[in-house]
């Protein structure tokens, strides 16, 4: 048999201690569910809560698709975070924090209830923030950062992370979508040995806009010199000290916002994803448990950043809340060597590692020998989300870094769903490499057709949770209507709008999911998600460019780049055209936008209603044949005019 068709069972010894140890277990839970669904949650919601009060109803769908879990019960999320674990482990290392440089800082439970009480008061008295105020965070990679987060969920005010990679226009315009009234950030960080720097960033977003923003709390880091605002710009350090370790909970509604993530959709501006309180942190906590298997003692490493979904589930929430140790990386894993993830994982003693397709197919690119140089036999679990991960980087993975032992989980979810919802469980499920494998127990997805009729096996439909879930958005931050409209418009089952989550899937005949990506206009780098409407928009801010059109490309590397096609204006021409464009880019959006490829066309394939058609866009980007019908187009020539293009742009670089 071919390695790619081989199925994994589980490791029967692992198996042997995992929390659901067969497949029998997982369909029975998932009966369970089937059967009283509400039953089901809340079971769980009662059994791993610290309730302040209790809730009393599990699912209202009065208001669908706005539905509320936990109806009017009360909790605080860092009660299950920091509180309930002091009894038994306020010695425990909460936080175990590695900087670029090699610097390492343990902070127990202990000392975390503190850091967060602390900042919770500076956050009240200094600053005067309130339960539902908006704060945003644009931060490195430092423990101050999760400090930040657990304070505003203790006293109710609801934090807006910005990647520290996105742009001041970016981050602006997340800023006054939020209305936030304070900003917090850090002088800089360290990044492969050099110090860089974040505050300038949010100096310039606050020039032009923001005007929500009172104040900026700056986290002293690589202390290098910045510009400072007297009267608006705060140092953390000059104020922390003095503040009370003791903060009280606010009591909150299941119900009330958590946080507010922005992301990127295939229109428009980015949306704010808004998540809440009891049920966000519940699913938090059960997927830990049944997919990383988390138990005392483990050592729980998840490699991504702060900024986006999986650092808030899967580095700060869902650790806390199952009082693992949670590790808190400042640098990137190739620095100084493709040897630093693996030298991390023997030091720190890593039990479950957590990362993403491209950072495993550089690792294995720059060091496929590395992993053998270190001790990883502490390894157990380990784990990919973000993109779809090709059979050999998967089997690499698998067979170097997890010494064959490990069970390889491909994590599907999104910033919408909050925690995991098709996955692999270690303990239990056969995988099959490159295969998210099944819904996890209480998830009801399906792969369906628009008029919500089930895609035959092995075709390739949209995959849809056809039941609300408790982890799931609440809704778009000021704008309920595209919430409606992007995840309850576009498939009807039983004459019930049903959440379609843009990607599509496939069902093999064991009944196993792939996922096979995106079907909208949002493309996927290095785990990345940026819409492409986005991009065109940061582009046709030049005023020489008549038209636009951005695509993805597959990359062996990043999953995929991203692909220009440009119009010029009449006459103009910019011999220097790919720098500027990724210049625009870099200013509207940040790096991570940047494209691969730019290419000047002579015009757009568009159909005579004046649709430009992204299909034949994506193929000629790929090298591809074109089978479809171009007869339909406005101007069928202007494919063969494209196609050369991009072969001459091909052939210079
Ligand atoms: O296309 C899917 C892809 O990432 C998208 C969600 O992106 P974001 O909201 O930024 O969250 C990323 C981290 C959860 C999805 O719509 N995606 C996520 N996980 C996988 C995946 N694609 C394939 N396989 C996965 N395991």
């Amino acid at each position: 048999m071919h390695e790619h068709n081989k199925i994994y069972p589980p490791n029967p010894e692992f198996a042997a201690q995992a929390r659901i140890k067969s497949m029998d277990e997982y369909h029975a839970l998932m009966n369970e569910a089937k059967e009283d669904y509400e039953g089901f949650w809340k079971k769980y919601a009662d059994e791993k809560i610290d309730w302040l009060a209790p809730y009393d109803k599990v699912l209202d769908e009065s208001d669908a698709p706005f539905y509320k879990w936990f109806t009017n019960g009360k909790l605080n999320v860092t009660i299950q975070c920091i509180d309930r674990h002091l009894k038994e482990k306020a010695d425990q290392t909460a936080i175990l924090f590695e900087g670029d440089r090699g610097d390492i800082e343990k902070i127990s439970y202990q000392e975390l209830s503190v850091k967060v009480n602390k900042f919770a008061n500076l956050l009240k008295e200094k600053f005067g923030v309130k339960k539902g105020d908006r704060v945003v965070l644009y931060m490195p990679m430092i423990p101050e950062a999760a400090y930040a987060m657990l304070a505003c969920a203790r006293i109710g005010a609801i934090h807006s992370v910005v990647f520290g990679g996105f742009s001041a226009e970016a981050l602006r315009d997340r800023i006054d979508d939020a209305g936030a009234k304070l900003v917090i950030t850090a002088d800089g960080a360290y990044r492969k040995g050099k110090p860089y720097l974040l505050k300038p960033v949010v100096d310039k977003a606050l020039e032009s806009g923001a005007e929500s923003v009172e104040a900026v709390l700056v986290v002293e880091r690589n202390r290098e010199l910045i510009d400072w605002v007297e009267g608006r710009d705060h140092k953390y350090y000059e104020l922390i000290e003095v503040m009370s370790p003791v903060c009280e909970p606010e009591m909150m509604d299941s119900e009330d916002p958590l946080f507010l993530l922005y992301t990127s959709g295939s229109t428009g501006k980015p949306k704010g994803v808004q998540h809440a309180q009891a049920g966000y942190i519940l699913w938090a906590q059960m997927t830990m448990e049944w997919v990383f298997d988390i138990k005392e003692g483990d050592v729980y490493w998840c490699t991504a950043d702060i900024g986006w979904i999986t650092g808030h589930t899967y580095i700060v929430y869902g650790p806390l809340a199952a009082g693992t140790t949670t590790v808190m990386f400042e640098g990137v894993p190739t620095y100084p060597d493709a040897g630093r993830a693996w030298k991390m994982v023997e030091e720190h003693k890593i039990s479950q590692f957590y990362t993403a397709p491209t950072a495993i197919r550089v690792l294995h690119t720059m060091g496929p020998d590395e992993p053998k140089k270190y001790d990883l036999s502490t390894l157990k679990v380990l784990g990919t989300v973000g993109e779809p991960i090709d059979p050999p980087a998967w089997i690499w993975y698998h067979d170097v870094v997890g010494g064959g032992r490990c069970a390889v989980v491909d994590t599907w979810w999104q910033t919408e769903t909050g925690g995991h919802m098709i996955s692999p469980l270690p303990g239990a499920t056969p995988i099959k490499p490159s295969c998210a494998t099944f819904p996890l127990p209480g998830i009801m997805a399906e792969i369906l057709q628009r008029d919500g009729s089930p895609v035959e096996t092995g075709e390739t439909g949209l995959l849809c949770i056809t039941k609300p879930w408790p982890s799931m958005i609440r809704t778009i931050w000021g704008d309920p209507e595209r919430f409606k409209k992007s995840y309850f418009g576009d498939v009807v089952k039983d004459g019930k709008p049903v959440y379609f989550s843009g990607d599509g899937a496939m069902m093999d005949e064991d009944g196993y999911i792939t996922i096979t990506g995106r079907v909208d206009d949002v493309i996927n780098v290095s785990g990345h998600r940026l819409g492409t409407a986005e991009i065109e928009a940061a582009v046709a801010e030049d005023e020489h460019i008549a038209e636009v059109a951005v695509v993805g490309k597959p990359h062996p590397i990043k999953g995929e780049s991203i692909f220009i096609y440009v119009v010029p204006k009449e006459g103009h021409v910019n011999p220097d055209i790919k720098k500027h464009i990724n210049t625009l880019i870099a200013q509207e959006i940040g790096n991570i936008a940047k494209a691969d490829d730019i290419v000047e066309v002579p015009g757009l394939p568009k159909t005579r209603s004046g649709k430009i058609m992204r299909r034949i866009l994506r193929a000629i980007a790929k090298g591809e044949e074109i089978k479809q019908d171009i007869s339909t187009l406005e101007d069928p020539s202007i494919v063969g005019k494209i196609q050369e293009a991009v072969r001459q742009a091909t052939q210079n670089d």
